[in-house]
């Protein structure tokens, strides 16, 4: 049921007698950050899968105790853990995912940006350790803010001479999983059957719902239009408020990425019909980093989903323009961070 939900209607017809107890790949995904908010539903979700062999969990504490009681759970992949620096290379040799939600969540009244001088510097060491032992690996990068810790991981990566820039991700899929089920609500519509593809980057206004490219085809009226796209925008600020000083979301967050996961995994198993809207290198538009839908391979980004920017209607392209020059200073930021380390 849980592999169901993240699976397209089409592709479920296939997968019909998918059991989770039967191994069906091997792949070895890694979580930094394990022991975190997002780490431990993450780290139960991705056990779950019948893709995994072997699950590593790293932080900087805990994570003993995270990885004993998952490792109970009867499901095909072997959990081991790794606790502090001196374990994160050994945490990350062979292995083909690696997922890093390690760093400080908001609170109230804070900006994802007012995260940067701590998060900017955990990413950035992770990335090296990354560099050195699995340069191969999809990275997959949750911390926030998204729209500057990638382009610092770019950049750590060019820095040690191993940037694919096919195989570094920002992690928007909780933008489209807020924007499907808000939608799905509005309209009275089977979640399953919604989806909608969100681009720009991961922040306020740069989250750019398509509404106008939502499947199956709907009609919005410009009141739905603006509610929707500042609901799934202020999503994330929504969830911080509600805990009230106790973090941001990490339950959704931990399902999107487990899906994310999943879609890689089943891109590098060979599945040539896997979809994701990321944050990656873009020549979408004249900025460096932008999410869209890509379609997933082996090697990583196969395609740029180009068709999702074209017959925008004329509230997206306002909300398109509008949000470049936030995005681009946000990329700026990171970018000059790790080159003012060096
Ligand atoms: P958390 O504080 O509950 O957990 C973070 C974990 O990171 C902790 O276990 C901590 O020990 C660990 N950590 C800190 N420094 C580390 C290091 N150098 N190496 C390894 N682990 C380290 O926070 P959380 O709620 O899990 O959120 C984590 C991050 O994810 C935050 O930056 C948050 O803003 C971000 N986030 C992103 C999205 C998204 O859509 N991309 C959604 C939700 C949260
Ligand atoms: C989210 O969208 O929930 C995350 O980016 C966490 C946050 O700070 O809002």
């Amino acid at each position: 049921a849980l592999r169901d939900s993240f699976v397209p209607k089409a592709e479920k017809q296939k997968q019909r007698s998918w059991n989770y107890l039967q191994p069906q790949a091997s792949y070895k995904v890694a979580i930094l950050g394990a022991s975190g908010g997002i780490g431990q539903p993450l780290a139960l979700l991705v056990k779950m899968s019948p893709l995994v062999s072997a699950l590593h969990l790293y932080d900087i504490a805990n994570v003993k105790g995270v990885a004993a009681d998952l490792s109970h759970c009867n499901t095909p992949s072997q959990v081991l853990d790794f606790t502090g620096a001196s374990e994160l290379g050994n945490a990350l040799k062979g292995v083909d995912v690696v997922v890093i939600p390690a760093g400080v969540p908001r609170k109230p009244g804070m900006t994802r940006d007012d995260l940067f001088n701590i998060n900017a510097g955990i990413v950035k060491s992770l990335i090296e350790a990354v560099a050195d032992n699995c340069p191969d690996a999809f990275i997959h990068i949750i911390s926030n803010p998204v729209n500057s810790t990638v382009p610092i991981a770019a950049e750590v990566l060019k820095q040690k001479g191993v940037y694919d820039p096919k195989k570094l991700f920002g992690v928007t899929t909780l933008d489209v999983v807020r924007a499907n089920t808000f939608v799905a609500q509005k309209k009275n519509l089977k979640l399953i059957d919604v989806d909608v593809p969100v681009v720009g980057g991961h922040a306020g206004i740069t989250i750019l719902p398509l509404l106008s490219k939502t499947k199956p085809s709907l009609s919005f009226t410009d009141e739905e239009v603006q509610e929707l796209t500042v609901r799934i925008q202020n999503a994330g600020t929504e969830v911080v408020e509600a805990k009230a000083g106790a973090g941001s979301a990490t339950l959704s967050m931990a399902y999107a990425a487990a899906r994310f996961v999943e879609s890689s995994l089943r891109a590098l198993d060979g599945d040539g019909d896997v979809y994701e809207c990321t944050y990656i290198q873009s020549e979408l538009t004249e900025l460096p980093f932008f999410a869209s839908r890509v379609k997933l391979g082996r090697k990583g980004v196969e395609a740029v989903i180009s068709s999702d920017l074209q017959g925008l209607t004329e509230y997206e392209e306002k909300a398109l323009e509008a949000l470049k020059p936030e995005l681009k200073a946000s990329i700026e930021k990171g970018v000059g961070f790790s080159r003012k380390q060096t």
